[in-house]
This record gives C-alpha cells, structure tokens and sequence, in this order.
C-alpha cells in the first residue's frame, strides 16, 4: 500500500471551516473520506457545504460541552478525530505581555485551547473505533522562545502533556498532536496591520526555511497522523525547522 488511505473511513474536523481545519478536511475528503466539519459561524459552513458536496457540516460550538455531545450522537461511530478549533488572543482582546494581562482573559483563552480540546476527547472516546485517531493541536510556542508568549506557550505546552499521556490511557485509540509553526490563516487578521507585518517578519527571518506555513502543507501532518496505525502520544512538530534555529 502507499499513500494514506482513508477510503471509507469516517472523518470528523472540528474547527474546520477555516485554516488549517479546512485544509485537513479537503485532503481526507479527497483521500477518499466520509467527512464532518464543525465551526460555529453558519456563512463559512455553507460556503463549505455549496463548495463541497461530500463534505457534511455541523454548527457547534467546542466550548459546549453538550453541544459536543449532541454532535456526536448526531455523527455516531467515528475513525478520526482532528481538532483545529482557534480563537486567537488578538481576537478576544487579550494583551499577551505577562504584566499587563488580565487573568481572567487568559482563562478564557485556556477555555478555547485547551479546555475545548479536553472536551473534545471526552465526547469523542465512546465512538471512537479501535485503531482510531485524535489529532489535537498545539503550537510551535510549546518550546520555542517568543516575546509575549507565555500564556500561549503554556496552553499549548498543557495540550502536548495531556495527549502523551491520554495515549497510554486510551489505547488501541490513538492520540497524537500536531505542533504548526506561524501559518498563513485568517487567525492573524485580528491582529493590527503593523503588529502582524512585525510578527511575520521577525518569524520568516528566524525559521531555517525562510518563510511562514501554508496551510495545506500542515494538514498533512494531520493526514499522517491518521493514517500511520503506529504513532501515538507523538507530537508532529511542522515549524519550518523553528524549533532548531
Ligand atoms: N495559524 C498559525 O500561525 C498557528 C500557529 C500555531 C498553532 N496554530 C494552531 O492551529 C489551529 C488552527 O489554527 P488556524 O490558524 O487554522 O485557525 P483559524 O484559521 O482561525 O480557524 C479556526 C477554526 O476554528 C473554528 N472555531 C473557533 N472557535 C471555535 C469553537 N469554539 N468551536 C468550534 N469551532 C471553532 C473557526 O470557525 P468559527 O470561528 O466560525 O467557529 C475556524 O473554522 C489552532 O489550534 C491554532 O492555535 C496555528
């Protein structure tokens, strides 16, 4: 066999209206999956469902916990799991230098990062088949160094520390995460234009390879991590090579 084969298997992508998610659930589709995309907004989820006719969508939202639960029984027994939900700490309007920041924004930040991923795994594991996969996500800002990134350091660090040891809890069922580096997605448009100018600048002067991520190029990460029966409690770090300059 070569290639990911995913033909038949049924594929859920939460946080997949947009981003990376989106791309995730475009390549499983193509790779031949039943596929399920949830978001909150219902414009993107229809410009999906018009665009992509195979590919089904739920409107939820990952801070519910018995949305989740309703999702799930809506979709049933799944194969895969891939969860790419992201509110940006720009967009909740959460000033990220350690003293300046309010605790509280920070938690509701946790809530979206971390805590919906937990949530996630909760409502996912009864319908997951043996040999199945979740896929969460963390970030390149786990390990590596970044001005005004401590809280979302943490966050994602807490995603990675989590799934390592889901993996011995919940096998057969495998857990892994994918750790993008800086992205080309809407998550930045929160941000104001110079700021963001500065952060991708500084972030393509740093990585080895000179540039920032496409998204397509991380949702391969996702589709290994599926497909590949042999990998648990990994983290697929995708950075551009970040994490060694
Ligand atoms: N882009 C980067 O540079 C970068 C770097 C490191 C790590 N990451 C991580 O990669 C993942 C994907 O990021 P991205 O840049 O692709 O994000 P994105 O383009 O902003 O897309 C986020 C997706 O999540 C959905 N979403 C957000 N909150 C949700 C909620 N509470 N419930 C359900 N769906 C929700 C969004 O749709 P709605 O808003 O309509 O719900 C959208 O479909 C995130 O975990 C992010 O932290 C990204």
């Amino acid at each position: 066999m070569s290639g990911i084969d995913l033909n038949g298997a049924k594929v859920l992508v939460i946080g997949g209206s947009a981003g990376i998610g989106l791309e995730v659930a475009l390549q499983a589709s193509a790779a031949g999956a039943a596929v399920h995309v949830a978001a909150r907004g219902a414009d993107a989820l229809e410009r999906l469902r018009g665009r992509h006719l195979r590919i089904t969508t739920h409107q939820v939202d990952a801070k519910d916990a018995d949305a989740l639960e309703q999702l799930l029984a809506t979709v049933g027994n799944i194969d895969h799991v891939a969860m790419t939900v992201h509110e940006s700490a720009a967009r909740l309007g959460i000033d990220t230098v350690a003293g300046n920041m309010k605790l509280e924004a920070a938690a509701e930040y946790f809530n979206g990062k971390f805590w919906s991923q937990y949530r996630v795994v909760q409502a996912v594991l009864p319908r997951l088949s043996d040999g199945g996969s979740i896929t969460l996500t963390s970030g390149v800002a786990s390990r590596s160094g970044m001005a005004n990134h401590s809280m979302i350091g943490a966050a994602n660090a807490a995603i990675e520390a989590s799934a390592r040891q889901l993996a011995k809890e919940i096998a057969p069922k495998r857990i892994n995460v994918v750790a993008p580096g800086v992205t080309a997605t809407s998550t930045y448009d929160a941000m104001p234009e110079e700021a963001r100018g500065n952060f991708i600048r500084a972030t393509t002067a740093k990585v080895p390879l000179q540039r920032i991520a496409q998204p397509d190029e991380i949702a391969l990460a996702y589709l290994f991590a599926m497909g590949c029966g042999y990998l648990t409690g990994e983290i697929i770090d995708a950075s551009g090579g970040q994490l060694v300059a």
